[in-house]
């Protein structure tokens, strides 16, 4: 998996994480988080682009109520969970940074991170 200038690191099986769900993770002392949809993944720094600040309310809890966009905790900005895009809030048209990801053998791992 790895070329001369490409790191990986596994973070979890790709099986621990619920289709609709989040989970939180530190790699090197850096907050991201992945969300799984429809069977992909999408992995984002945990942190919002209009203070700075983590979004989870609670333990892996990242998404709005009914799990169709990403939520900010603080202020309740939306992010479309496909690509990190704020659609609303303080920081509408801001986005997450975006975090590679790979699933291989049933394992999701984070790439070239922290960059
Ligand atoms: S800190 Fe996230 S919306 Fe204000």
């Amino acid at each position: 998996m790895n070329s001369s200038n490409q790191t990986a690191t596994i973070l979890c099986a790709a099986s621990a994480i619920a289709e609709g769900r989040a989970k939180a993770f530190n790699v090197n002392g850096k907050a991201i988080f992945a969300v799984k949809k429809l069977g992909k993944f999408y992995l984002y720094r945990n942190r919002c682009p209009h203070l700075g600040s983590e979004l989870e309310w609670e333990d892996n809890a990242f998404l709005n109520s009914d799990g169709s966009f990403i939520q900010c905790h603080t202020h309740g900005a939306l992010f479309e969970i496909e690509n990190g895009l704020c659609v609303s809030g303080p920081c509408a048209g801001a986005s997450l940074i975006s975090v590679a990801n790979q699933v291989r053998d049933g394992q999701l791992y984070v790439l070239n991170y922290p960059a």
